[in-house]
């Protein structure tokens, strides 16, 4: 049902300097095996047929771990501005699914990012994964393509009051039912005191297409940035928003000590 899914990867990991000077942070190993491979391996998990990378031109290496052929990149890189290369071999994508690079030459933001995809996605609703946040256990992705059944759906997590202004944050609306919870609206990095709830989005969407029409109208957000949360907030009234409370454990690795809970367990897991 997800037949696409977007990896917006064009970040600095400013974080994670010095490494990520030339080490992109999606290419970081969790223990024995990089990053961006969990979002891969989530995305194959939820049928997804085409993966739609949108990087940096800088991020060299990502095209390198995602191609094997490396005069499709030079053809990307000859392309220039937001160019999609042929579908290219990859590392770590089963045969039959596409791989397809969309380049972000400038840093404007994640609304910005999944814009760029638009043109890129197949039929349907339209996966995204933020691949520094690794989920280890259940299958994100998954669990949420199963109890999808329209508008925008995005993973979701109870944080500590003074963590809130680190994430999207949920308005919930009415009771919730199982997993999932019913939103009126989303909040992009609220202080604590304007914070509707402790309810945090997590790097995992299922967006209705009709995002992409709402993402070219909205203006600059929070960090003077295009926000993907604004652009679901504007039509969540419209479509519908839902928050799912996800099984698995969600790790940050966009930081050290995410990184290190991450591999930390990763290690247990394989132990097990
Ligand atoms: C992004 C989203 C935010 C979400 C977070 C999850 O923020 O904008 O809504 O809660 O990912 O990791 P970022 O961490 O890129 O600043």
């Amino acid at each position: 049902m997800i037949k696409t899914v977007l990896f917006p990867v064009a970040g600095q990991g400013t974080r994670l300097l010095p490494a990520t000077k030339s080490i992109p942070k999606e290419l970081l190993p969790i223990y024995d095996t990089p990053a961006i491979q969990f979002g891969i391996n989530e995305a194959i998990e939820a049928g997804a047929e085409r993966l739609v990378f949108i990087t940096h031109p800088e991020k060299d290496s990502i095209l390198k771990y995602l191609a094997h052929d490396i005069d499709a990149i030079e053809t990307l890189r000859r392309k220039g501005k937001t160019a999609l290369a042929d579908t290219l071999d990859a590392t770590g994508v089963p045969a039959g699914v596409e791989v397809a690079l969309v380049l972000q030459t400038e840093r404007l933001g994640l609304g910005h990012a999944i814009m760029l995809g638009a043109n890129h996605v197949l039929d349907g609703p339209v996966g995204v994964i933020l691949p520094d946040d690794v989920i280890l256990g259940a299958s994100c992705l998954s669990e949420m393509a199963q109890g999808y059944s329209g508008g925008h759906m995005i993973a979701a997590m109870e944080v500590p009051e003074d963590e809130v202004s680190k994430y999207g944050v949920f308005d919930p609306m009415g009771e919730r039912m199982g997993r999932m919870q019913r939103s009126s609206g989303i909040v992009e990095k609220p202080s604590p005191e304007e914070a509707p709830s402790r309810l945090a989005a997590v790097g995992r969407y299922i967006l209705d297409p009709s995002i992409f029409r709402v993402l070219k109208k909205i203006p600059k957000g929070a960090g003077g940035e295009y926000q993907l949360t604004d652009a679901i907030a504007q039509s969540a009234e419209v479509v519908g928003l839902t928050a799912y409370h996800f099984t698995g454990t969600r790790y940050d690795t966009g930081n050290h000590e995410g990184l290190l809970q991450a591999a930390q367990e990763r290690r247990r897991l394989l132990q097990d």
